[in-house]
């Protein structure tokens, strides 16, 4: 087979991002934008030759015709294997899991997370590393460089594999396994947890409805809960994988799966009610008439992770992204452990995961997951729940409601404000930066400003310094709001508002979060002047 090697230019606007490098998916089809990506990442990382890599994908529109690339590519730069899924099918945490599973190099991952899929919709990939976990940032850095001084790429032109059939075969002279994606997660997921214990309630009459929102972890759902738990057929809804998601948008929150908390507050409901995002990262838990926040979720984890046999030794430490509440730090902090604030972005959990320092972490973008893969895991957080559940007997509402009696309840919930100009997105924030040292002691509608600051993290493992990472802004009276731009949008600016209201233990734990944080949204738009800057007060989606 000819090695060919093809002369391009450096591409512009190839930083990743949040999480790897979103575009349109016409972008990444647009003649050699994949291939300068994907050479930049194997110059970035000294080269792929001799190297093993894991590739997979959500099965969004373009994932199949992008891993052949990769594929062809791989070889033309002497890669000696790579582990691919059936059908180019891999969720994240399962992708992470082979990474770290068979001890190789690194992984390419193909999704744009809970980004819609399609010709017309978004698409993105991403480099993990050795440790299975995104690459941290001075590898994105170099990755950048790369593409902005790239002048060839290497591939084996008209080249494809079969990967419908599951089994090693040959592409020049590099092997490519293609493996059952589910096989070695499910694996996983049963070393961790007490399936019979899980099976047991599920027999006994407790009902679970998964929505797989037409995503990748449909598979991995139907052989987990309807094959290995026994849950009846049809407990897993949308369990195709899509190219478009069933012209959804699977992003697994009350907005975007609202057929799923429609079912769960009915009559109808199911005890638990669960999905997962496109490539199965994400997660939304909602009990019987209770939607569970993710940062609630997270403290209730953390609390109960002893009752799963991995975590039975109790926790390391827990770690939480900034905008996520202050409820997990409370849990921390009558385990004697401790919480680390980290920026946004799974990446930042690596080094406390790999170190020892922490064993579960959580964001409020709907991330949950632990120390068994370096990528958050929407199934692993169901499962971690539902052994709970068979635990302590109760339904979703009770314990929640027993966690907010214990520890106060931290009132939460974010505004997103989708597709605004990016002028006036850096504005606002710059405007907001050039206030910070003054903004203690104002009065903004019923609340005072008590402090504020814009957030920087010192990695305590490897003494990195990450600045400009969110503005926040706390009020007397337990109250906090941050600022920040979203990081993985493909479409103007996203401004992400998160807002939280702590009541103690002897409050009011009942009233809709809405009532709760009133006070909270409106010194926020006094502050922000959101309406004269953007025209509007109510945001996209709320969550
Ligand atoms: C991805 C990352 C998460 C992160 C989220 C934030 O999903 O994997 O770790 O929390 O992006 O997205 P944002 O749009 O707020 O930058
Ligand atoms: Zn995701």
């Amino acid at each position: 087979m000819k090695i060919s090697t093809i002369s391009c230019e450096p591409i512009s606007g190839q930083k990743p991002g949040t999480s790897g490098l979103r575009k349109k998916t016409r972008v990444f089809m647009e003649p050699g934008y994949l291939e300068n990506f994907i050479q930049s990442v194997f110059n970035a990382i000294g080269g792929a030759e001799g190297k093993t890599f894991v590739v997979g994908g959500d099965g969004r529109y373009f994932n199949r015709r992008a891993i052949q690339v990769i594929l062809c590519m791989a070889a033309a730069n002497g890669a000696a294997k790579v582990i691919v899924g059936q059908h180019g099918l891999l969720s994240t945490p399962a992708a992470s899991n082979l990474i770290r599973k068979y001890k190789t190099d690194g992984g390419l991952i193909l999704s744009a997370s809970h980004n819609p899929g399609g010709i017309d919709a978004d698409f993105g990939v991403k480099y993990n590393v050795s440790n299975g976990g995104p690459a941290p940032e001075n590898v994105t850095e170099a990755i950048y460089e790369q593409t902005c001084s790239l002048t060839s790429y290497k591939i084996l032109q008209n080249e494809m594999v079969d990967l419908g059939s599951i089994g090693s075969k040959k592409l020049g002279e590099m092997d490519v396994d293609v493996i059952d994606p589910v096989k070695d997660y499910k694996d996983l997921m049963a070393s961790l947890f007490d399936f019979v214990s899980i099976r047991n309630l599920i027999a006994g009459g407790f009902t679970i409805v998964f929505d797989a929102m037409h995503a990748v972890t449909g598979p991995y759902a139907k052989a987990i809960f309807e094959g290995a738990l026994g849950a009846p057929e049809g407990t897993v809804l949308n369990a195709e994988p899509s190219e478009d998601f069933g012209g959804g948008h699977p992003d697994p929150n009350p907005v975007w799966a609202k057929s799923l908390m429609d079912l769960m507050m009915s009559e109808k409901a199911p005890c638990l009610g669960a999905a997962s995002d496109g490539d199965g990262d994400r997660n939304m838990i909602v009990g019987r008439g209770i939607y569970v926040t993710p940062s609630d979720s997270l403290a209730v984890l953390a609390a109960n992770a002893h009752m799963a046999p991995a975590y039975r030794h109790g926790l390391a430490g827990v770690a939480r992204s900034m905008p996520t509440s202050a409820a997990c730090d409370r849990v921390a902090a009558k385990q004697g452990i401790k919480c680390f604030e980290t920026p946004t972005g799974w990446k930042f959990f690596g080094n406390l995961l790999d170190a020892d320092m922490a064993t579960i972490c959580g964001e409020e973008s709907a991330g949950t997951g632990s120390n068994h893969v370096r990528e958050k895991d929407g199934l692993w957080a169901v499962l971690l729940w539902l052994n709970i559940l068979a635990e302590r007997r109760q339904p979703v509402k009770t314990i929640l409601e027993g966690h907010w009696a214990k520890y106060g309840r931290d009132y939460y919930s974010r505004y997103d404000y989708e597709a605004i100009p990016m002028d006036a997105a850096n504005q606002l924030m710059d405007d907001l930066r050039g206030q910070l040292d003054k903004l203690a002691g104002k009065t903004l509608g019923s609340l005072t400003i008590k402090n504020a600051d814009e957030f920087s993290y010192n990695d305590p493992v490897d003494g990195s310094v990450s600045s400009g990472q969110g503005i926040r802004v706390w009020f007397e009276g337990n109250a906090r709001v941050v600022f920040r731009l979203s990081g993985t949008g493909t479409d103007g600016a996203t401004l992400r508002v998160y807002l939280e209201q702590y009541v103690d233990t002897h409050g009011n734990h009942s009233m809709p979060p809405e009532q709760a944080l009133k006070p909270l949204v409106e010194s926020m738009l006094e502050l922000t002047d959101l309406k004269g800057r953007i025209g509007r007060t109510e945001p996209n989606v709320i969550t």
